[in-house]
This record gives structure tokens, sequence and C-alpha cells, in this order.
């Protein structure tokens, strides 16, 4: 429980912007009545904040169990691809439950979904949330999913609590966080973010299946021009974005800490590298004269590990994740090798740093082993991002005001936020998931923790919507 003159002062707090019991609050709590199946109490003033702010879990576990059921792979996996038919069709559901909490909603020409709830002051800049819900092939059915649904009961929790935002509030449910279909990560949010790059790229990229991604977005519903720099945010839109998601990793759970507080995201690069050599029989070919591009690579894989080693901090990382040797045979000389390698870090410099160690070693094997380096290519190098102090101190104090353990912790894996962050301030809170497990049908969430999310995001939303 929280002490009464704490409760007093978040109820203060909360309550400060409202007027009287408006007929358009009967109609929110109608609403949610039809919708939920179940009298929802009238609100009172007078109740302690964490009543006030209290969560519908079973309807939300609902919502998150029927979102999985768009899904082209059985159950428990989830699998939803951007534009599919399931994939439209959990648009479909999403729209319908920000028009049901009274969300005006708003779609752009990638199908990024905006729902508003619109303040007392709706010429200052909104304060957003929001996440995706596609899911790779065989995944869960919580990562991504809980920071859209969860926003949107956000901010039912504050509509049942009678209050009500000064800045505008948004739910933003992001399109293709994941690069499943057309090698793209975080596709909506670096559009919103004003990427030109890929405003220019989106016109020449296809699929798989070589359908274009225009064509994939008319099929889907989106049957706006080519001009993706429309989609374009400018700087100052919002006030502040923060993202609530699962933790993906161990240590919340491990903890046993309610939240996490994130206050850096880190950034992954990704470099292709190509090696070739002349290849020939692995029984005639002597050695002294070989030039084995498949020796060439697996020694860059350990100077990978060594570079990023060197660092010295634990949050420095890399990965040789694909390792390809042509003609891939028992008896034959590797004559081309192909590596993928991705490196993180939450510090720029240090990751760049270990990029050109890389690059270095690349060049310097390819010498010594007598191997063309064909390829040696950066193909993405997004830069870290760092939580705003206003939005951290503004979820910390959420956390104490709801009496939940907190820790602040960095993100390894990155995020919507991370483009987020190049136009607004941005912030993200982590909930524990089970044993970490995420991208994978074990991925689980227990209702309290997502509850106590949504509580957090909620509160932090009521206190940067006012300030
Ligand atoms: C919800 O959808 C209905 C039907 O399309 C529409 O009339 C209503 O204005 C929508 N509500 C909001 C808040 O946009
Ligand atoms: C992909 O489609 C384009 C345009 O329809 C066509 O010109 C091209 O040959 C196709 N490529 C492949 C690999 O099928
Ligand atoms: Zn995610």
């Amino acid at each position: 429980m929280i002490p009464r003159i704490c409760i007093l002062i978040i109820s203060l707090y909360l309550f400060a912007g409202i007027s009287s019991q408006s007929n358009e609050h009967d109609a929110t709590i109608r609403t949610m009545e039809e919708f939920s199946g179940y009298q929802i109490h009238e609100p009172s003033f007078h109740d302690s904040s964490s009543s006030s702010l209290s969560v519908d879990t079973e309807t939300l576990q609902s919502q998150i169990d029927e979102l999985s059921t768009f899904s082209d792979t059985p159950a428990p996996s989830v699998t939803r691809i951007l534009y599919s038919e399931k994939d439209v069709q959990a648009r479909g559901f999403v729209k319908k439950l920000m028009n049901i909490s009274g969300l005006s909603v708003r779609e752009d020409a990638v199908g990024n979904i905006f729902g508003r709830w619109v303040g007392s002051e709706p010429e200052l800049a909104p304060v957003s949330t929001g996440s995706h819900i596609d899911a790779i092939p065989y995944s869960g059915k919580y990562d991504g999913v809980v920071g859209v649904l969860g926003a949107i009961e956000a901010v039912n929790v504050l509509k049942r609590s009678g209050f009500k935002p000064k800045r505008s509030l948004e739910v933003i449910m992001f399109t293709s966080e994941e690069p499943t279909r057309f090698g793209i990560s975080c596709l909506g949010s670096r559009l919103l973010a004003g990427s030109e790059e890929l405003a220019q790229l989106l016109k020449r990229t296809v699929d798989g299946q070589n359908i274009s991604f225009s064509d994939a977005a008319n099929l889907a519903g989106y049957t706006n021009s080519d001009d993706f720099s429309s989609i374009f945010l400018e700087k100052g839109s919002y006030s502040a974005f923060i993202e609530l998601h699962i933790e993906q990793g161990p240590i919340l759970e491990e903890e046993a800490i309610s939240i996490g507080v994130v206050t850096a995201i880190a950034a992954p690069a990704s470099i292709k590298v190509d090696f070739e050599g002349n290849g020939g029989h692995a029984g005639a070919g002597l050695m002294p004269k070989r030039n084995d591009a498949g020796l060439a690579a697996t020694e860059l894989a350990l100077a990978v590990e060594k570079h990023v080693l060197e660092s010295g901090s634990i949050d420095t990382v890399g990965t040789v994740g694909i390792l390809e040797l042509h003609p891939g045979a028992i008896n034959s000389i590797p004559s081309k090798a192909h590596l993928e390698i991705d490196t993180r870090d939450i510090d720029e410099h240090r990751r760049d740093l270990v990029i050109e160690k890389i690059h270095q070693s690349a060049l310097s094997i390819s010498k010594a082993r007598n191997v063309e380096l064909s390829e040696f290519k950066i193909v993405n190098q997004d830069p870290p991002a760092l939580s705003e102090e206003l939005i951290t101190k503004a979820t910390e104090s959420a956390c104490q005001e709801l009496n939940l353990p907190y820790k602040k912790m960095i993100s390894r894996a990155y995020h919507d936020s991370l483009f987020m962050a190049r136009i607004s301030p941005m912030g993200m809170i982590f909930i524990p998931c089970y044993k970490g497990y995420s991208h994978k049908p074990e991925e689980f969430a227990a209702q309290q923790d997502i509850a106590n999310g949504v509580r957090v995001l909620a509160l932090t939303l009521a206190k940067l919507s006012v300030s």
C-alpha cells in the first residue's frame, strides 16, 4: 500500500486538470462497458491512486490473445508479416480498439497508425507512445504487442481515472519493426524520423517474391503515391515519446524487479564481407600454395571477437551470424567466403572504432593469405540513442508513487524508439519476461507484470502531458 499522504499528492496531481464529469466521460464509460462486457465503476475522484489507475488485466490479456490469432502459423507461435492478410486484419483490430477508446485514428502512406486523445491545449506538441505488432516467423505474442495494446489500455486507465491531458496523447503502431519482408528494420519509425535514404530506397525495394514495396502496400490498402517523404515528421512534433516493451533479456526476472527504466539503446552496425581465393582440390592443392578464402573468413571472425573484447566494456558486442563457404564441398578448398557481422554498443564512437579495427583486420588478413577482399560493406551504422532525462525521471517517479521496484538499464536490442529519438525526446519502459525469451513461441510476460508496465506508462504519460 502507498502511504496516505502520497496518495493525496498523486490524486491532486492527476486530477488537477479535471472540471466536472462531462457527458463525454460518461460516454467513455459506456463504451468501455459495452466493450468489456461488464460494468466499469464510476471513478471516484477521492479514490486512492492505485485503484484510480486500475488496469483491466483480463480484457488486456484477451486482446493480446485475440491479436495472436492473426497469424500465419499455428498457436502458440505467431507469424505476422508486413502487409499480409493477417497483418491487415491485425491492423483492423488495433484501429477498432483505438476507436473504442475514443482515439481519433489516422494512418500514413506506409500504415503507421496514430490514435490521438486530444488534450485541453491541442496546439502543444503531443506526448506519444507506441510500438509494433508485426512478428517474425514462429515468434511469440508479446514482443511489440504489449507496447501497442498496453498503450491503448494506458489511455483507458487514464480515462477511467478521470484524468484529462493538457498535451494531446497519441498512441502509435509502427509499421514493420521487423525486417522480415523487405529486409529493412524499423521501417515505419525510420521514415517518421525523416530518412530520405529510405524514402528513396523504398521506390525500388522488392520482397523475396519480387513484389515491390509499393505494390504490397497498395494490396494492403495503402494506395498513396511513391512519395514516402510525405510521412516524415518534423523534429519537435512530439514533446516526448515513450515505448513500453518486454525486456527480451533475463535481468528483471532474475532480480525480481518490476520495471526497467531504459537509459540508452544500443545500436547495431552490420557489415558484409567477401573473400575470394583460387579454390582447388582438397587433396592436390598443397598447403603453401593455397589461398583459402574460408580460412581468411574464420580468421576474421576471431578478429571480430578480439576487437570487441579490446573495447573493455561489457556493452560492446559483436557477432558473426553468417559464414558461408563456396562451393561448400568437403573435398574442395573454399574459393569464396561470405561473412555478415553485427556489432553493437551504446557508445557510437567505441562501436565505430571496432568497425575500423575489423576493416583493418580484413585488409591485413587478405594480404597475408593472398586472398582478395572483394567486398567490405557497412550495410548500416545507426547511431545509438540516449533516453531524455525528463522522461526517465517521470518514469522513475511513477514507479516510486506506484511502489514498484525499478532499475535503470540499457536496451541491448533496438526498437522503434531508437529512431523516434531522432525527432523527439525518448524513453522506454521494460517489463520482465519469462527467462528473457523473445522471438520464439515460448515468449511470455505475466499479466501482473504487464499491468504494472501499463500503470507506469499511464502515470508517466499523465505527468508528461501536463508538463
Ligand atoms: C469511431 O468510429 C466511428 C465509426 O466509424 C466513428 O463514427 C467515430 O467518430 C469514431 N470515433 C472516434 C473517436 O474517432
Ligand atoms: C522482378 O520484377 C521486375 C518488374 O516486374 C522485372 O523486370 C524483373 O525481371 C523481375 N525480377 C525477377 C528476378 O524476377
Ligand atoms: Zn519489439
